[in-house]
């Protein structure tokens, strides 16, 4: 992570005497250095259809499944009682990617999301994924 941030570093300073280099007067094109988060609109409806579903036993007491076709995450912070929340981070809509200690993580900023009720915990995003609606049947839950 140190290397990452170290190679932004060195980029921006190269920007920064690129730009130096050019000054004419004319304004750059504002960076988009930390998008992404637009593309997923892209498909429309998308393919798959209906709601996201995923086997119960996949997802861990304690934990959690991100569903990234479908941009959810489904958490079972206790056994038996399953909850579902957006994957989009609240705080510059990046895909969150993993869900550990009881948290789940986006990789862009490091914002870490209680699994219980979606509420930030740490990092820069303010507002709590939103959740979902949950149902389980036959060992199936259904995210609407
Ligand atoms: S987009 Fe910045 S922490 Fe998720």
């Amino acid at each position: 992570m140190t290397e990452t941030d170290t190679t932004h570093t060195t980029s921006l300073d190269r920007r920064t005497m690129l730009r130096s280099a050019a000054v004419g007067g004319v304004a750059l094109p504002l960076l988009a250095a930390c998008g992404g988060g637009e593309e997923a609109t892209s498909g429309g409806a998308g393919s798959g259809g209906g709601p996201a579903t995923v086997t119960a036993s996949d997802v861990p007491v304690g934990g959690g499944t991100i569903l990234k076709d479908q941009e959810v995450v489904v958490t079972q912070p206790k056994k038996g009682d399953y909850k579902a929340f957006t994957a989009i981070c609240t705080h510059q809509g990046c895909t969150v990617t993993k869900v550990e200690g009881g948290q789940i993580v986006c990789p862009c900023h490091g914002s870490h999301f209680s699994i219980t009720d979606g509420k930030p915990v740490s990092g820069p995003a303010q507002a709590p994924l939103a959740s979902k609606k949950v149902s389980v049947s036959g060992g199936q839950i259904s995210v609407s």
